[in-house]
């Protein structure tokens, strides 16, 4: 709540975009060996350096993925893999940047609710810029997820209840001891970390780009999933500061992700509201089982003035899709990690894309997080004897 105005909604980190262009520039930029998140740091809302945590987060590849593409008639695909930040999820961006202002703020103690990939990305982040953590998670949260809570040394609370309800104690447990609260959809910093990954995508495709002068390009469309709808909040804050700036010429389609169990925003976007409606949430990718998304609105407002459009998918489009990521490019995604891949197929399968728009799909979660969801994607191996007749009694056609 702002004390002046009474207002009381998300707050916009505002930049002085001539001041940038006048101290920077892409090529500037593109020419730093500095191959993190802090690459870009007139964009960025820290002011000491000594802040910095010391992992290393962002700057994650940019795969031409040719041959997923083919099998999606799509000439041009491009896949983020945000699965390899230090966490192995593209909450390390949110989680670098709140550090580092909380660092700068001289805060103690600092906490997050999460359904697990914010709060390893926090306790993780944390522990290397030495500040204790707290994170509040649901009971159910994969095993994973939960060990990587406490490797790192954060007090974890699990939470008998959704992660709408661990939210919602997080809150309180902040105003009463005086934590400062990293929360998604609360913090204004989550979504200045989370929008390098757009930064990092325009100047990826530019590097890629044929020619000697290589510019920053926007894709024509951006596939992400989305539970609370900050992280594709945070991509379109980064395109738009690009935009401002002048070092892209279009704003790309955004194009948002939910699962059909969870699908809020989705349901919102539909209705043509900007009023996101609750719902009772259930879906195999956990990372994006909000019920009440926290910033929802700013997410289908993403979607509606990028002229994009949100998508559900169900369980099965998902394993499907991440077998598909995996077997296609290598590339091993949680379910929520594979949720936008499951957007694009579906999108393709109902041609609503054309087969030469450039596209770029943000894979959020690495799939070590939850092997039970792997291995329900993957099915089992075939268990033998040590024995050289029995190989060849299984191999025989
Ligand atoms: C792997 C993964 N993908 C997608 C999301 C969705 O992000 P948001 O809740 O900001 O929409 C999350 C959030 O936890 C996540 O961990």
């Amino acid at each position: 709540m702002c004390p002046k105005h009474g207002y009381s909604g998300l707050l916009d980190v505002i930049y002085d975009y001539d001041a940038i262009n006048s101290q920077t520039s892409p090529s500037a930029v593109s020419s730093r060996r500095e191959f993190s998140i802090w690459r870009y740091w007139e964009l960025l809302p820290i002011e000491d350096r000594q802040a910095i945590p010391p992992l290393r987060v962002g700057w994650t590849p940019l795969y031409h993925a040719s041959h997923l593409g083919e099998q999606l008639s799509l000439s041009n695909l491009f896949v983020k893999d945000d699965g390899l930040n230090p966490t192995a999820s593209f909450k390390d961006r949110a989680s670098a940047v709140v550090v580092a202002k909380a660092k700068e703020l001289g805060v103690e103690v600092i906490t997050t609710a999460s359904s697990g990939n914010a709060g390893a990305a926090l306790a993780g982040l944390s522990s290397s810029a030495r500040m204790p953590s707290v994170v509040f998670v649901p009971q159910t949260a994969p095993p994973a997820k939960v060990a990587q809570l406490l490797i790192f040394g954060a007090r974890v609370f699990l939470v008998k209840g959704t992660y709408d309800e661990a939210y919602d104690l997080c809150l309180a447990a902040s105003e009463r001891f005086g934590w400062y609260s990293r929360n998604t959809g609360y913090n204004p910093y989550t979504v200045e970390g989370k929008k390098t990954a757009a930064f990092e995508i325009c100047e990826q495709l530019g590097l890629m780009g044929a020619g000697r002068v290589k510019e920053w390009r926007a894709p024509d469309r951006i596939f992400v999933a989305v539970g609370d709808g900050n992280i594709i909040t945070g991509i379109w804050k980064g395109l738009k500061d690009l935009l401002a700036l002048g070092w892209i010429r279009k704003m790309p389609r955004l194009m948002g992700v939910q699962a059909e169990g969870a699908a809020a925003c989705y349901n919102a976007w539909k209705a043509g509201t900007e009023i996101v409606t609750p719902v009772e949430a259930h879906t195999i990718s956990d990372s994006i089982c909000v019920g009440t998304p926290r910033d929802g609105t700013r997410a289908v407002r993403a979607v509606r003035e990028t002229k994009g459009a949100f998508i559900k998918v169900s369980d099965e489009e998902v394993l499907e899709a991440m077998r598909r990521l995996a077997r296609g490019a290598g590339i091993f995604a949680e379910p929520a990690g594979a949720t936008g891949y499951a957007g694009l197929a579906k999108a393709m399968r109902e041609e609503a894309i054309d087969s030469d728009e450039e596209t770029v799909v943000v894979v959020t979660g690495n799939g070590l997080k939850d092997i039970p969801s792997a291995v329900k994607a993957a099915g089992q191996a075939t268990t033998i004897s040590p024995s050289i007749q029995e190989l060849e009694h299984v191999l025989a056609p």
